[in-house]
């Protein structure tokens, strides 16, 4: 069964179309290499021996995107994770955001409905909680302002979503990311920041490897054990898995609406400082690290209810956090080595 992924040149696409290849599903890749690089093509193959069919284009174009999905009608369904997901950038850069993250999304729906696609999966985001105030956030837990442009055209989406189900006979997922870290066992692919990263965890592994200097913790006079934020972090693969597993949902007709919504954290809330701390015992190596103020746009705390995806998509998370810190550093080893 043929599947079309975009974005599946990024980070967590590529390592959904591995999980996909391995699953027995063919895949077809979507990217405009915006923010990603061709070599991802490269790691999937030598992981699964199979090179995805790959599309340069980009989903803000209408005609190209209606081209592409016609030459690929016969799918069983599309996985869209093609997006900006920057917060500090999209804080930067409101406009850019807005129109990437919607014309993209629109433009794919406007395909869905044209060659009648059954089935849709979102890339979405714990972003769309904003500062809930509730813990661990449940798919029901009301949704807060978003924190950040980029936070805002995830609540977006799934608005667009949902109305757009209302009118069509497609089935749809929403799969609500809560922070992905670590890379592929094989250090073949992994995240790959196209300058200084905004994100904690590759930003710990550059500092240790030399790319950076110091590591800024962004705030400790949080209300939380340490000071420092809660974040639910989840090895990429655990959420890759979750793809294959929510589009087999679909595909048994698993779904009682036509738009089902599922929490992929660990359900463990983690402070920047323990992440600090677990990464110095996996890799051996002392991190230098440096408290500062309080970045805009964070939430204190948020970690995930994750017993929906258990129940329904029989879900289960794999890894540790030591787990996905140690094949994060391997994985910046190896990018090293490859000249990435
Ligand atoms: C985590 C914590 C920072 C860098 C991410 C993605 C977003 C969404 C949710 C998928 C915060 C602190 C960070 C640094 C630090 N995922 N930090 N020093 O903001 O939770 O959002 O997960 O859709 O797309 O961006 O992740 O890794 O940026 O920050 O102290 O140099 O680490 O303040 O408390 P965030 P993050």
């Amino acid at each position: 069964m043929k599947v079309i992924v975009t974005g599946g040149t990024g980070y967590i696409g590529s390592h959904t179309i591995v999980d996909l290849q391995q699953n027995g599903f063919d895949v077809v890749c979507i990217d405009n290499l915006s923010r990603s690089k061709e070599y991802a093509l490269e790691g999937i193959e030598a992981i699964t021996g199979k090179r995805p069919t790959f599309h340069y284009i980009d989903l803000c174009n209408k005609e190209a995107t209606l081209d592409v999905i016609a030459a690929h009608q016969d799918a069983v369904g599309i996985i869209h994770f093609a997006a900006l997901k920057s917060v500090p950038e999209s804080v930067e850069k409101p406009l850019l955001y807005y129109h990437n993250n919607i014309d993209s999304l629109l433009n794919i729906l406007y395909a869905v409905k044209k060659f009648n696609l059954p089935n849709f999966v979102f890339s979405s985001s714990c972003s769309v909680y904003g500062n809930a105030d509730e813990l661990p956030v449940t798919e029901h837990t009301p949704l807060q302002p978003a924190e950040s442009p980029y936070a805002h055209t995830k609540q977006i989406g799934e608005d667009i979503i949902r109305n757009f189900a209302n009118t069509n006979s497609s089935q749809h997922i929403l799969l609500r990311y809560f922070n992905p870290i670590g890379a592929h066992p094989s250090a073949m692919i992994g995240e790959i920041p196209i300058d200084r990263p905004n994100n904690l965890v590759p930003y710990i592994t550059q500092t240790a490897i030399g790319k950076q200097k110091q590591l800024t913790v962004f705030g400790r006079d949080y209300e939380t054990r340490d000071g420092s934020c809660i974040r639910d972090y989840i090895h990429v693969c655990d959420i890759a898995h979750a793809h294959t597993l929510a589009l087999k949902f679909l595909l048994r007709k698993g779904n009682q609406h036509p738009v089902e919504v599922f929490n992929l954290g660990t359900g463990n809330g983690v402070s920047v400082i323990e992440v600090i701390e677990s990464f110095e015992r996996v890799s051996g190596r002392k991190l230098n690290y440096t408290f500062g103020e309080r970045r805009s746009g964070d939430v204190v705390a948020i970690y995930a209810d994750n017993v929906k995806a258990e129940v329904h998509l029989g879900w289960r998370c794999q890894y540790s956090l030591d787990d996905a810190l140690l094949s994060a550093w391997k994985w910046e080893q190896q990018m090293q080595e490859l000249k990435l």
